[in-house]
């Protein structure tokens, strides 16, 4: 188990579509642990295999919640209902947060690490992590969805203050999907 490196925007991988993956071999399952080790490090609530450099359509996603990581294979949104207005950031795109519509609630499938095939309706931070993950396999980017400049904004760094620091951070961390 490892953490991975991160890859960041601009790099060109985030662009790219990750292909499916016909095998749920060691090699998979090995990323996809090494996934789940980056995603905790980086107190993400889900990741995608892009940003750690892999163009594979795996995602990993653990809500507050969750006792145990979810690990999903060739996930797919197959069906999106309505819009709501979120905060939202991004592991590879540092110090920033942006408002961005998103789905109210989602039917999702993919493969579980047993190679089961999982089906779930998902609302409120599930849905908006499992679209974000999703996006990434697909070259998308929170970023694209952003209807105004204005609505991106730096991560505000509170100086001085240990507490309000601390605040700051933990308020960071409940927006930042990964
Ligand atoms: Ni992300």
């Amino acid at each position: 188990m490892a953490v991975l490196d991160l890859v960041t925007f601009p790099n060109a991988i985030l662009r790219e579509r990750a292909r499916r993956v016909r095998n749920i071999d060691k090699s998979i399952l090995r990323l996809a642990h090494d996934m789940v080790d980056t995603m905790h490090h980086y107190s993400g609530v889900g990741l995608a295999a892009n940003q750690v450099g892999v163009l594979k359509r795996v995602i990993v996603v653990q809500m507050p919640d969750d006792e145990e990581p979810r690990i999903y294979i060739n996930p797919e949104i197959v069906h999106r209902e309505g819009e709501r207005m979120v905060e939202e950031g991004c592991l590879s795109v540092p110090g920033y947060l942006g408002t961005i519509p998103r789905s109210v609630w989602i039917k999702f499938r993919a493969l579980d690490s047993t190679s089961k095939l999982v089906r779930l309706k998902a609302d409120d931070l599930l849905a908006q992590a499992l679209e974000h993950e999703v996006d990434h396999l697909n070259g998308i980017l929170y970023l694209d969805h952003l209807q105004e400049h204005e609505e991106l904004r730096p991560v505000e760094t509170a100086s001085g203050n240990e507490e309000a620091q601390s605040e700051s951070e933990e308020a960071t961390a409940e927006v930042h999907v990964g």
